[in-house]
């Protein structure tokens, strides 16, 4: 265990400025319709794009601005110092968002955006390990303070049946057993530290598949996704959300992939039912051509928004 802990380099203390551009902006922003005024919460401030357009475009709101990696929290509180005392920024995961929320502010929040998943800053960063392009540790954690497993570590210790599980599940990987096998038989000649050391292993166990797309794409999403417990946290915020929100208050949520989709889908679909919430973009909204080409990132985003019609406790 300590041996592999050894891969993680320290956080750099100051982080650049972002270079995130925030996916489906204007569409977010016009279905959070904060114009209204109150308290808005960014589950998932990252570089403060939808954060600061929030801000921008409601001049009366306060905004309680969160993310579970630190180094978002501080690139963040740089670009919207400007905001002063209306931004509470808070470094914590957005599963904690009801116990977060003074007693005051729960069923009183106007607006609340989670824009899903991983920003470019995390993603460009090499020694943040989230990036088969790139050699970097093994790491993925979103929060490197409070998470203590790694990928490496995670891989080092699992069983071949709970790798083929997360590939199957998280990556929708064709080829699962096939790869769990090959990670769980390169164990006995060392672990798995460095991102290229698994991008290697992956690309030499299974087939190419379409033209452009790296064979370990599946692979570091569904480590990724096993590494910050992803889809249960998204299930903790689905479950408390629409509680905190105010009559006419607005939950939007961006996710990426079909398993965050199909959950935001889940759960709307049955706000709508019980009469409490009502659909504000049905289906969804995807990115334009123009923004695709624009930031091909926005390529695989989809919108999905809800409005609390009644004041009945959720
Ligand atoms: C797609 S980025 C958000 C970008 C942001 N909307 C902007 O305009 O710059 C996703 C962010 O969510 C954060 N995040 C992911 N899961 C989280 C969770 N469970 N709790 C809090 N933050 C989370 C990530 O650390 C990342 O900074």
């Amino acid at each position: 265990m300590i041996l592999v802990s050894r891969h993680l380099e320290p956080p750099s203390s100051t982080p650049e400025p972002t270079r995130h551009l925030p996916v489906l902006l204007p569409e977010t922003i016009a279905a959070l319709a904060p114009e209204r005024g109150g308290l808005f919460v960014d589950a998932t401030v990252g570089g403060g794009g939808h954060a600061e357009a929030l801000l921008e475009a409601g001049p009366e709101i306060r905004l309680i601005a969160l993310d579970r990696d630190a180094q978002a929290v501080t690139r963040s509180r740089t670009r919207l110092e400007r905001f002063g005392e209306r931004v509470q920024f808070l470094h914590a995961p957005f599963s904690a968002i009801g116990s977060l929320l003074g007693s005051g502010d729960r069923g009183r929040v106007a607006g609340l955006l989670a824009d899903l998943g991983l920003s470019s800053d995390q993603l460009d960063d090499r020694h943040r390990g989230f990036s088969f392009q790139q050699d970097g540790p093994l790491d993925m954690r979103m929060d490197r303070s409070a998470q203590k497993t790694s990928a490496a570590v995670l891989l080092a210790h699992a069983s071949e049946d709970e790798i083929e599980e997360w590939l199957s599940e998280y990556g929708e990987e064709r080829f699962s057993r096939r790869l769990a096998h090959a990670i769980v038989h390169q164990r006995r000649f060392g672990p798995l530290l460095r991102t290229s050391q698994l991008a290697d292993l992956v690309a030499r166990t299974i087939p190419r598949g379409r033209a452009g797309i790296h064979p370990a794409t599946r692979t570091f999403q569904a480590l990724r996704i096993a590494v910050n417990r992803e889809l249960g946290e998204l299930e903790s915020l689905l479950d408390q959300a629409p509680a905190l929100l105010a009559p006419d208050g607005r939950l939007a949520l961006i996710s990426f992939h079909s398993l965050e989709d199909r959950r935001v889908k889940e759960a709307f679909r049955a706000e709508v039912k019980s009469g409490r919430s009502a659909d504000l973009l049905p289906g969804g909204v995807r990115a334009s051509d123009a923004e695709t080409r624009a930031n091909p990132r926005a390529r695989s985003a989809r919108l999905r928004a809800i409005r609390r019609v009644s004041a009945e406790p959720a």
